[in-house]
């Protein structure tokens, strides 16, 4: 437990979001301030998910400084390909020129069953807003150096991507766009998101991924001064995506989701690629840590016979529909409240025609 409050300064980070440093100035408001920070601190390291969990840093499944070996053959656990580059500074995947598209894959396949990935990464180039692409890609898949159309992957790729789409192929038709969703559902680029690919499943790369999308979140990550960062945890098959890239180093929710399963044994990997418009895609490091997950016996039971062999995302219809309403909410209560309304004056209507016509005949009744 010490480990993983002592060593991950963005979980401890996450607490300053609370606002709790701005408080107060006199000492002894501070010093119970100091009290409360530190019982959230340790309750949140002993409660995280509801079970305390251990992380270690596993170095063969970890990308940083000073890439030694990178890309040569057979002494790292990372191999390069296509127009991916190492520099002192970073695995440059694309530079901002286009056309390009390049990758970095490990060589190790990982059969850890509770993990944590923190990308430090950089997207720049000297495209203005909009006028640059495409983005980056992390994965967790069954296939490993293949190329293809899904940031420089292949496509029906089997396992878990996780996209830094930065150009909007289907949302540049802004007309079209506005046709078919609500300013609510407008995805706003650069956008962050997660697929699960079964072997058989397609990226539909003229509407950005919609069809398949676990979930998402906006994300500034263009050009920045500061440091950004992914991270993706898989525990007790579920996945959250989480983004820190204002500088403030604090995560922030992107996406979480449970009954996501992945079998182990899989490669993990980063791809870039750019068409007509371009960027620098730099991966500065992959540090992936190794959750130890307390189980209790009847869930490594229950693992145990359920064993994952291909990868599927539970009530992933109901997860779509769920995506799909609350992206139609908008205009749905628009058209809610308005046929209530029309309903509403129809029925007074009716009410005022037979209201005259039984007066009018009650009437005649009385001559
Ligand atoms: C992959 O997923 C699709 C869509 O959910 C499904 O139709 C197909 O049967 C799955 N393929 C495999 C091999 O499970
Ligand atoms: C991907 O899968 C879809 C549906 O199963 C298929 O139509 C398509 O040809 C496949 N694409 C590739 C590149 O294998």
């Amino acid at each position: 437990m010490a480990a993983a409050c002592s060593r991950n300064h963005h979980r401890e980070s996450r607490h300053s979001a609370l606002g709790l440093f701005s408080a107060g100035n006199n000492m002894s408001c501070k010093s119970l301030w100091t009290l409360a920070l530190l019982a959230l601190t340790l309750s949140r390291c002993v409660a995280d998910d509801d079970h305390e969990m251990e992380e270690f840093l596993k170095r063969e499944y970890s990308l940083s400084k000073p890439y030694q070996g990178v890309g040569s053959l057979g002494s790292s656990h990372w191999e390069l390909m296509g127009d991916a580059m190492v520099t002192t500074e970073q695995v440059r995947l694309t530079p901002d020129m286009q056309s390009r598209q390049g990758a970095v894959w490990g060589r190790m396949p990982c059969h850890l069953k509770d993990w944590e990935m923190q990308v430090h990464f950089k997207i720049h180039g000297k495209g203005k807003k909009n006028l640059n692409g495409d983005g980056l890609a992390i994965w967790y898949t069954k296939e490993r150096t293949q190329k293809g159309p899904v940031f420089g992957n292949m496509d029906n790729f089997t396992g878990l991507g996780v996209f830094v789409d930065t150009y909007p192929n289907e949302e540049k038709q802004l007309e079209a766009q506005k046709k078919r969703y609500s300013p609510r559902t407008q995805r706003i680029f650069p956008f962050v998101l997660a697929m699960v690919g079964n072997g058989s499943i397609s990226y539909d790369h003229e509407r950005d991924g919609r069809p398949t999308e676990l979930g998402g979140c906006n994300a500034m990550v263009r050009n920045l001064k500061h440091d950004t960062f992914l991270f993706i945890r898989y525990v007790r098959r579920r996945l959250t995506v989480m983004i820190d890239i204002d500088g403030q180093h604090e995560w922030r929710d992107c996406l979480d989701i449970p009954g996501v399963r992945l079998p182990e044994g899989y490669y993990f990997g980063a791809t870039a690629v750019t068409g007509d418009l371009s960027d620098n895609h730099d991966i500065i490091s992959l540090k992936l840590y190794q959750l130890t997950v307390l189980r209790s016996k009847k869930e490594e039971q229950e693992e145990e016979e359920d064993q994952i062999t291909i990868p599927s995302v539970d009530n992933m219809d109901l997860l779509r529909l769920e995506l799909v309403e609350e992206r139609m909410s908008g205009v749905a209560i628009f058209f809610t409240v308005l046929f209530s309304m029309l309903g509403f004056i129809f029925l007074i209507v009716i009410g005022l025609v037979v209201y005259s016509h039984w007066n009018e005949r009650r009437r005649k009744r009385f001559y």
